[in-house]
């Protein structure tokens, strides 16, 4: 099979690994910039062009989606579909899963356990939003923050209000949400593909950060999910239509509480901390997906 990785730079970790293990197992496997492709489109008529040259069709496409190109990946990503290749995960699902409030809003209608969280441009109305999703200390979110870059922990009803103030002046929509104390620096990320869960990781945040992002200096130790993180994980995948899917857990005192689906999850950590293969899941499902829909 014919494997395109779209993907700013091929020697990043995860696309690495996903070239040299699609090669291993007998595939044609290349890496295209995004910002390389130009995209054709005219009645009747769909075309890639990548650097000058007009662009074998590949079976499918893993695409590695984020950073300040994002938009345009997905363009590229729109036009494969177009063109009927198969691609993993799906650009829909892509952009739903980027912002964070769609997330939680198609979250909370599937009974999906999420953290209270309030949107608000009103500044009269902070105090009350704040209280309304438990009281300080609050978490402020970026709608598109990632590696826990734009995720905030406000500790009094005066620094929240300040913060917002300057992001608001800024352009920014930002989601207070409650603090889910008991999880302070530590949460869960579960790797979903297809409609199993693959891999998980307890990350626990270096000294004085409660963010535990490996991005942010935390560590991963492998984890065996019980049978409610399981269900919740796979669950919010499958709202967000992710075929490939990063699962973000709190531990809450009631039980597991989704932050957020990551759908271009890097796998780094979760190689090192499980020793799997998981280039080889992912591609070994692209595998399938492409000989169901022949
Ligand atoms: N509501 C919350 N309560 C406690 N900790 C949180 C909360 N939301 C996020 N965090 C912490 O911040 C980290 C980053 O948040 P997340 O929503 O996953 O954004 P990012 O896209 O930047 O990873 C999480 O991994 C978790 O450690
Ligand atoms: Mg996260």
């Amino acid at each position: 099979m014919r494997l395109y990785i779209l993907s700013r730079r091929a020697t990043l970790y995860t696309t690495r690994r996903f070239t040299k293990t699609a090669r291993m197992l007998g595939h044609v496997a290349r890496v295209l910039d995004p910002l390389g492709c130009m995209l054709h489109t005219a009645r009747g008529r769909h075309t890639i062009q990548y650097h000058e040259k007009q662009l074998r069709l590949p079976e499918a496409v893993l695409p590695r989606i984020g950073g300040p190109s994002a938009a345009y990946s997905l363009a590229v990503l729109q036009q494969f579909e177009a063109r009927g290749v198969c691609v993993v995960n799906r650009s829909e699902a892509i952009a739903r899963a980027r912002d964070k409030l769609r997330s939680l809003q198609l979250l909370a209608e599937q009974h999906v356990p999420i953290a209270a969280t309030v949107m608000t441009r009103d500044p009269s109305r902070l105090a009350e939003s704040i209280d309304m999703v438990g009281g300080p200390p609050v978490i402020l979110k970026l709608l598109q923050g990632t590696q826990g870059i734009g995720v905030i922990l406000a500790d009094s009803y005066q620094t929240a209000k300040e913060t917002l103030e300057a992001l608001w002046q800024l352009g920014q929509n930002i989601l207070i949400q409650k603090f889910i104390s008991e999880s302070k620096g530590r949460d869960i990320r579960a790797l979903v593909v297809g409609q199993k869960v693959v891999t998980a990781m307890r990350r626990v945040a270096r000294a004085g950060e409660f963010r535990s992002n490996i991005h942010r200096g935390g560590v991963g130790e492998p984890l065996e999910l019980g049978d409610r993180q399981r269900e919740v994980a796979l669950k919010a995948a499958a709202v967000m239509g992710l075929e490939v899917a990063g699962v973000d857990l709190l531990e809450g005192e009631d039980g597991p509480i989704v932050t957020e689906v990551n759908s271009s999850p890097g796998f780094e950590g979760l190689e090192k901390a499980s020793g799997l293969d998981i280039a080889r899941e992912i591609i070994e499902h692209a595998v399938r997906l492409v000989d169901s829909s022949e």
